[in-house]
Order: C-alpha cells, then structure tokens, then sequence
C-alpha cells in the first residue's frame, strides 16, 4: 500500500506488557492497555478488525522515524484494517477524513486537513496518524489525538504547534467516547472504500485541505514549487507546475513534506 511504513516481520516481542483488557464494540475487537511502547507495535500481530488503544506510550512512534509525545489523557488508538484493491491505495487519506468526522461529531468544526493526515486547527496540530503495513492485505492506523494531555510540557520543541480538545470543546468527550467515536468512523469509511471506491469519499477528502494553494514539495531532497490541488482517485497528490502550468502526480511516499507557502 502506498503512502505506509512497511515493516518487515517477524516484528513483536509481546513482553514487559501485561495483558491487555478486551472488549468488543460493534464489528471491532478492542485491546486496552494502560502502558504500552507503540500501540501500532502492539497491533501488528493482530488480524483485522482488531484495535489497541493505550492510556500511555513509551515509545509512540510518529512519521519519518520521528517520536510521538505520547502523556496519559491523549487518545492514542490503533487500528487493524484489511487492505485489498485498488481503494486501498486511499486508506491512509481515508483514515484522516474518518479521524476529522469523529472529532466533528464531538462539535468541532473548524478543522483541516495537512498533507498527509494531520488534523489542524488554527495551524495547531490536533491529531496525526502513522499507517504501517506489518503483514501483505493489513495496515495498521495509529491516530494520536490530543485531549487532556499536554505535549507541549514535554517537548520544548512543540510550544505553540499543538491543540488539544480540552482547549476547544466543552464538555470533553472521554477517551472512551472518542475511541467509539473514531472506531466507529474508521468502519464507516472503510466500508464505504470498499463498496464505491473513491467516488464518494474523494471530494470529502479533498474539501478538508481547503485547497489550492501555493506549497513547495521536498522530493526526499528534490525541491518543486506549485499550486497544491488536492488528490486524486488513486490518492496521488496533484501539483500545478512549472511554466505550462500542468498537473503533475506524486505517490503519497515521494512526498517527504509538504510546506504550505503564505501570500506576502
Ligand atoms: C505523526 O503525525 O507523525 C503521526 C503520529 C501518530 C501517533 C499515533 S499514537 C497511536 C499510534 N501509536 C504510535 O506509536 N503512533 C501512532
């Protein structure tokens, strides 16, 4: 699957763990733990339709290799999906759009989207997703959301970059709310994947960059300027470019980062 960290297996050492409590929620098989390294990790071996969700990580894992802050009071929730066909190639931008129609149906509104799956709000951070691919036909959905935790107390790096649903919505939802709210979204477009492919969900996704607008792409080094405008059915990025001005096509996994340009 594009646009995912392929991780080679075998891949789990389940120890220092404890075992988990395990519930179910509708079609999903939920895995609880209150510490656990990555709940990815913790995902990987298990078939689809199961989900881990931690109240704390140790070892949260964020894109590029990059650590995930990862303090009690933040949803972090992993997801076991099947993967199969063509729709597939549009997961990791589908699991973004489920993740903003969870934290909408909380009454958040005003939120976007950032290339690939951040969840921003005023161009803080709430929400970031790391989709790994263990084992051929299953990807692993990781959101990390922040709720009542504080990232920016234990990152200097972060101050001023992140929001929390604590800061913005009232009452907050439990993290139990949220992981039905967002298990059950992640279903829902899942489904929808499968049964019509990209033709309901692409514009969805595609309103929630609120492009186009001007970005340069960081090729793995490669510099391009251009007009970011969204993706298509195969969940390429498209970028206009270049004097002619025609559309070019990226795979999601060439696209190191994305810098959104402001208008002086
Ligand atoms: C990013 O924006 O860099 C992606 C962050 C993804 C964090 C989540 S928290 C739950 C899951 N477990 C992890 O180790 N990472 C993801």
């Amino acid at each position: 699957m594009s646009g995912s960290n392929r991780i080679p297996g075998p891949f789990v050492k389940d120890d220092c763990h404890g075992s988990p409590a395990v519930r179910q929620f509708g079609r999903w098989t939920l895995h609880e733990y209150p510490e656990t390294d990555s709940t990815n990790l913790r995902a990987a071996a298990l078939p689809g339709w199961h989900a881990v969700r931690s109240d704390r990580q140790t070892a949260g894992r964020g894109r590029f290799q990059r650590s995930w802050v990862s303090d009690e009071g933040g949803l972090w929730l992993s997801m076991v999906l099947p993967v199969t066909g063509a729709a597939a190639r549009l997961l990791p931008l589908a699991a973004g759009l489920a993740v903003c129609d969870a934290v909408q149906a909380c009454g958040l509104r005003d939120i976007r989207l950032r290339w690939p799956n951040d969840v921003l709000v005023s161009e803080r951070k709430l929400a970031g997703l790391l989709i790994d691919q263990f084992v051929p036909g299953l990807a692993v959905a990781g959101v990390g959301l922040n709720v009542n935790n504080s990232p920016e107390e234990h990152d200097v790096a972060l101050r001023g970059r992140t929001a929390r649903l604590a800061d913005l919505i009232e009452p907050v939802p439990t993290l139990t709310e949220l992981t039905h709210l967002v298990l059950r979204s992640v279903e829902r477009i899942a489904e929808q994947l499968v049964a019509s492919g990209a033709a309901l969900l692409l514009p969805r996704i595609n309103a929630l960059w609120r492009a186009p607008y001007k970005v340069q792409l960081d090729l793995d080094g490669r510099l391009v300027d251009g007009q970011f405008e969204g993706v298509d059915a195969a969940g390429h990025l498209q970028l206009r470019a270049g004097a002619s001005g025609a559309l070019h096509h990226f795979e999601p996994h060439q696209v190191r980062l994305l810098r959104e340009i402001q208008d002086p």
